[in-house]
């Protein structure tokens, strides 16, 4: 992603990484059946509570990720997790475009809210194939424009970072799914419209498994 975006969104995360309230478009960890062993990441893990649910799932024998651009969020995570005694984590700062994970690596991969800030969505789900093992899942909570957004708002840094210009229609949200290897994809949760900075959103979730 460019250099203005990535600035952008590292330093409106870094300014939040302090804040209490959450940051989330959907209950994605809550249709994620994590079993002892497995290996897992989030894409945009902010301040890292759902890779601290997930290594605590996973236990000793599995292990969890946290992939994000802030490094103020990913210190917040790591405070967390020495907190909690949870050993089995690490938090690498990546984009979700190049993410720093090896081929068919992972069980899961998970993502909340974060995947919208992304100009190359198709390039994000490409990757999200790329680190899940053959079998693994997805689940993936997000928002898509009921519109194309206009390109004054997507050539923006600050209003992308703001997690609304980035979005996509739910057709191209879902050809980009497709397009990557995706077969086995189910829609989950879906909100009604609502208003994000100048755009109708949905807030949805989705599931899907790599074939084997
Ligand atoms: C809205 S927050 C969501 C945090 C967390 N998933 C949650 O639900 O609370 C988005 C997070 O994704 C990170 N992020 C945004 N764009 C990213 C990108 N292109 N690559 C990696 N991380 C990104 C931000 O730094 C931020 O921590």
């Amino acid at each position: 992603m460019s250099q203005p975006f990535t600035k952008a969104i590292s330093l409106r995360y870094d300014e939040l990484s302090g804040q209490e309230c959450c940051l989330s478009c959907g209950g994605a960890i809550n249709f994620a059946d994590i079993k002892p062993g497995f290996r897992c990441a989030d894409l945009g893990s902010g301040k890292g509570f759902d890779v601290l649910k997930m290594a605590t799932l996973a236990g000793s024998d599995g292990f969890a990720w946290g992939i994000d651009v802030s490094e103020a969020m990913m210190e917040t995570a790591r405070e967390n997790a020495r907190k909690l005694n949870l050993y089995n984590t690490a938090f690498v700062k990546s984009e979700l475009e190049n993410i720093d994970l090896p081929d068919e690596s992972l069980d899961l991969v998970l993502s909340n809210c974060t995947i919208n800030h992304s100009l190359d969505q198709s390039k994000v789900w490409k990757e999200i194939f790329r680190i899940l093992k053959p079998g693994g899942t997805f689940v993936v909570s997000d928002i898509f424009s009921l519109a194309e957004v206009p390109e004054e708002f997507r050539n923006s840094p600050d209003s992308v970072a703001e997690c609304w210009a980035g979005a996509v229609t739910k057709d191209q949200y879902f050809k980009n799914i497709n397009d990557s290897g995706f077969r086995k994809i189910e829609l989950i949760e879906e909100s009604k419209p609502y208003i994000k900075g100048k755009v109708n959103v949905c807030s949805f979730t989705v599931k899907g498994v790599k074939d084997i």
